[in-house]
């Protein structure tokens, strides 16, 4: 199958080209700087000719709340315009465990639009919540980060290896649309505090995290269950203490976005995802 995958230089996009090639697929890369940019519509009719499914695991470059609105509605709307007129028959898209739990948010009010667009279009389609990412507990630190100690809530965190979300990706792909959510995360669970603690000291940030029930994640007020997945989640396997081992000495390679630093140092926190 011809499987064009939106974001396909990113943290998650890159490795699941690589996935979707070594079974077998056409598997290509679609990005701004591959010539493809959902936001105008550059590129895309030629990418989508022939093409079988759409993965988007794009993201807005910035994290602003009227940003990340007018990133996910302008390529949603695009991307299934443009799928509907190549023919495609399977739309992926790549989201957050807890998003509707998370509308306080205004990255998550943006990723909620996106499902809703997904949802009520034409295209067959399969929404993938992912939990957070082992790559971006350090920008989690960064977006909780007053200028003086990270602060986070401790309520519960089950977050998985990017390669293992490329491949519950790769799998979903390759598969018949559910016409719904499939949920994915990782297979331990911690405390969001603790959990960020220990990659700051893995990476010797001596940023210090303090549990505060107050604090929010990426804007939104959260309670003990917010991040966590149903019983019926699809768990990776890559547990963190292996992971961490193993990215020892890599660096972190998730983005932070300028908008979502910059709120970050001035305490408002309300960017990220
Ligand atoms: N971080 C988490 O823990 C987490 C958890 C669950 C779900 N998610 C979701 O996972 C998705 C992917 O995250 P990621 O960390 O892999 O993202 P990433 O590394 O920041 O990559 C984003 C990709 O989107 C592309 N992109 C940006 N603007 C574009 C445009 N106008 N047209 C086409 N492509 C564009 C980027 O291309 P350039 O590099 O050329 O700009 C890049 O390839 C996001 O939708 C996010 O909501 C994240």
């Amino acid at each position: 199958m011809k499987i064009i995958v939106i974001g396909g230089t990113g943290l998650i996009g890159s490795k699941l080209v690589n996935k979707l090639s070594e079974h077998g697929h056409e598997a290509v890369a679609a990005a701004p700087n591959t010539g493809v940019n959902t936001l105008t519509g550059e590129g895309l009719a030629e990418v989508l000719k022939g093409a079988s499914v759409v993965v988007d695991v794009s993201n807005s470059p910035s994290w602003e709340d009227a940003a990340a609105m007018t990133f996910f509605e302008t390529s949603t709307r695009n991307l299934l315009t443009y799928e509907a007129s190549a023919g495609v028959r399977h739309h992926v898209a790549l989201s957050v465990v807890g998003t509707y739990r998370l509308s306080e948010s205004g990255y998550f009010r943006a990723k909620i639009a996106q499902e809703k667009l997904i949802k009520s279009g034409t295209i067959p389609y399969s929404i993938v919540h992912a939990t957070q990412f082992f790559e971006f507990l350090k920008q989690i630190a960064d977006i909780s980060f007053d200028g003086k100690k990270v602060r986070l809530p401790d309520a519960l965190f089950q977050p998985m290896a990017a390669d293992d979300v490329a491949s519950a990706a790769a799998r979903i792909a390759m598969g018949p649309p559910v016409s719904g959510i499939v949920e994915i995360g990782g297979p331990e669970q911690f405390r969001l505090d603790e959990l960020v603690r220990r990659r700051l000291t893995s990476l010797n940030d001596s940023r210090e995290v303090i549990a505060d029930s107050d604090a929010r994640y990426s804007g939104a007020r959260i309670a003990e269950q917010t991040l966590v997945p149903g019983k019926n989640a699809q768990l990776g396997e890559t547990r963190f203490a292996d992971w961490l081992e193993s990215s020892a000495s890599q660096p972190p390679s998730a983005k932070v976005p300028s908008a979502a630093a910059a709120t970050a140092t001035k305490g408002a926190g309300h960017d990220g995802r």
